[in-house]
């Protein structure tokens, strides 16, 4: 079922809450791929019911970013959710979701996360990003009220961030973070792989291959996070506008002296104009 208001949903979710049911969320933004594909997938396993919302969040790009080009193929979303028995497909637009208030923190109230884990890796190039994240997950948590939220790894900072939120404000829903989906090349699946032509198809495994390389190299007992860091640099050609390459601590994102069972190595380039992420832990 397809609902766009927030009353519709409101009260479609008392009715499942009054029987006792136990509820998932999977919070999308659309042009839903295998990756998403596979939260929906568990989520149908551990929860009576499903809902995913597809809301393209305006308050969470950036004024440069790709907001307008963002990919938008409800029909087809619907039709994915469809197959999957999702029960509920949350759309709603931009004034649903924020009033007619300007969106920004002027007049619109925002919740942020700590600086700490906000202004490093993606947030460093994406000011107020995870601003933009925590208040639309925080409204999504609070219009549904599930028991249960699924998010993927690949944004493996956005889940650390709203694990914390969750923690920080007492918000009593439990964050599942499921495992990055690949294509059989290495790419992970993202919604922004849709941008590349098949030439930055190619340039984009160049992503997978240093994780998977710096992983090995940890294996034969480099631990030294500068050494590993410069095993990348050979995979780098000038199709590749290196963001960020950083081996941190997963449950802190602290940077340790040396690599260790506890690491996440996790970056970013853009190819074409085309900005990706992916991450992988140390030992699995
Ligand atoms: O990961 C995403 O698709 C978005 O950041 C999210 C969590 C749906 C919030 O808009």
């Amino acid at each position: 079922m397809l609902l766009n208001s927030i009353k519709e949903i409101k009260s479609e979710i008392k009715n499942w809450r009054v029987k006792g049911l136990k509820i998932a969320l999977v919070p999308t933004m659309g042009a839903l791929h295998e990756g998403h594909l596979s939260l929906i997938k568990k989520a149908k396993t551990e929860c009576d019911k499903v809902v995913v919302s597809v809301f393209v969040n305006p308050i969470q790009f950036g004024p440069s970013e790709d907001f307008e080009k963002y990919p938008r193929t409800l029909e087809a979303d619907l039709k994915l959710c469809d197959n999957e028995g999702v029960d509920i497909v949350f759309a709603p637009n931009a004034i649903e979701m924020y009033g007619k208030n300007k969106l920004s923190n002027d007049t619109l109230t925002y919740v942020c996360p700590p600086y700490f884990y906000a202004d490093k890796l993606c947030g460093k190039s994406r000011i107020g990003h995870f601003d933009g994240v925590c208040t639309v997950v925080m409204k999504l948590f609070n219009i549904i009220q599930p028991d249960y939220a699924y998010f993927g790894q690949k944004d493996a900072q956005q889940v650390l961030i709203i694990k914390k939120m969750v923690e920080d404000l007492n918000i009593p829903i439990e964050i599942i973070q499921c495992p990055i989906i690949r294509e059989h090349s290495g790419l992970a699946l993202s919604s922004r792989n849709k941008y590349l032509s098949e030439d930055g198809k190619k340039n984009a495994l160049v992503l997978s291959q240093i994780l998977n390389n710096i992983k090995g190299c940890y294996k034969k007992g480099i631990t030294d996070i500068q050494a590993l860091k410069e095993t990348a640099y050979s995979y780098l050609t000038e199709k590749h506008d290196l963001e960020y390459l950083e081996i941190l601590n997963k449950n802190t994102l602290e940077e340790d002296k040396n690599a260790n069972i506890n690491s996440i190595i996790l970056i970013a380039f853009r190819i074409d104009g085309v900005r990706l992420i992916d991450n992988l832990y140390i030992e699995d």
